[in-house]
């Protein structure tokens, strides 16, 4: 496998060509952003963390049924991924209200619903990423009915699985944020990353945050943070 040009840069990820068209390698960066990159910073070893993490709830997800683009990690911060064109859908499922849920709806922070809940934003910065229903994202052209039907069968499957893996290393799975991209033939597969940045983790015993709130809100600990997550998951 050669690395070839970069592809494009995000805000935390580098994507590169490879000599194959259809594998692209991923390269995580430490690079923290937040509000729609209206906070910006670094936190360190979270490269490292995110790669690793996301690869063995990657491999985790594909054991229980679902699809991802995950193929090999290279290195500490490099995978090689399935090359897709991603869905313009930030999948958000929710077990408990937190972070932009309890600010638009009034409901207090912890509270645990009944059933978990799904939204989904388009994936656009210039307008924020606004929230908007399964309607608008077939008119914007985001997604056909059957891919989002897909597309939420696999979202509400990664939750029940994620969140009784989790509970295993005494991790409370809050909400996530979840994309998915289209392989050449159209499947429809899980894409992007599972991480403390893409997902609130509480302590299941303490409710302590092991996510990037602690860097949102400025709470401190964020490395720590990280790293304890690597520490429970991986036993690194
Ligand atoms: O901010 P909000 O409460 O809508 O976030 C819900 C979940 O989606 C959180 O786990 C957050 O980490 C994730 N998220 C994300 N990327 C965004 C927005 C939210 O990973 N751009």
């Amino acid at each position: 496998m050669e690395k070839r040009e970069q592809l494009y840069e995000g805000k935390a990820k580098k994507v590169y060509a490879t000599d194959d068209p259809e594998l692209v390698i991923v390269d995580y960066k430490d690079d923290a952003t937040a509000g729609n990159g209206a906070k910006k910073g670094t936190i360190r070893g979270k490269g490292v963390v995110n790669n690793k993490v996301t690869n063995s709830l990657m491999k985790m997800l594909e054991e229980n049924g679902v699809p991802t683009h995950f193929v090999e990690q290279l290195s500490d911060r490099e995978t090689v991924v399935k090359k897709v064109s991603i869905v313009p859908l930030e999948v958000i499922v929710r077990n408990v209200a937190a972070g932009s849920f309890t600010a638009r709806l009034g409901v207090a922070e912890g509270t645990r619903f009944a059933s978990p809940t799904l939204e989904y934003s388009y994936k656009d910065d210039a307008l924020g990423d606004p929230l908007i229903n399964s309607y608008h994202a077939i008119a914007l052209g985001a997604a056909t009915r059957e891919e989002l039907d897909t597309i939420n069968a696999y979202a509400f499957k990664v939750n029940e699985v994620l969140k009784a893996y989790l509970a295993k290393f005494n991790i409370d799975l809050i909400d996530f944020k979840l994309e998915f991209g289209r392989l050449p033939g159209g499947q429809i597969v899980l894409a992007d990353e599972i991480s403390p940045d893409t997902c609130r983790f509480w302590d299941a015993s303490t409710g302590a945050h092991l996510d990037k709130d602690l860097f949102r809100r400025d709470l401190g600990g964020e490395e720590d943070a990280y790293r304890e997550v690597l520490k429970r998951l991986l036993g690194e």
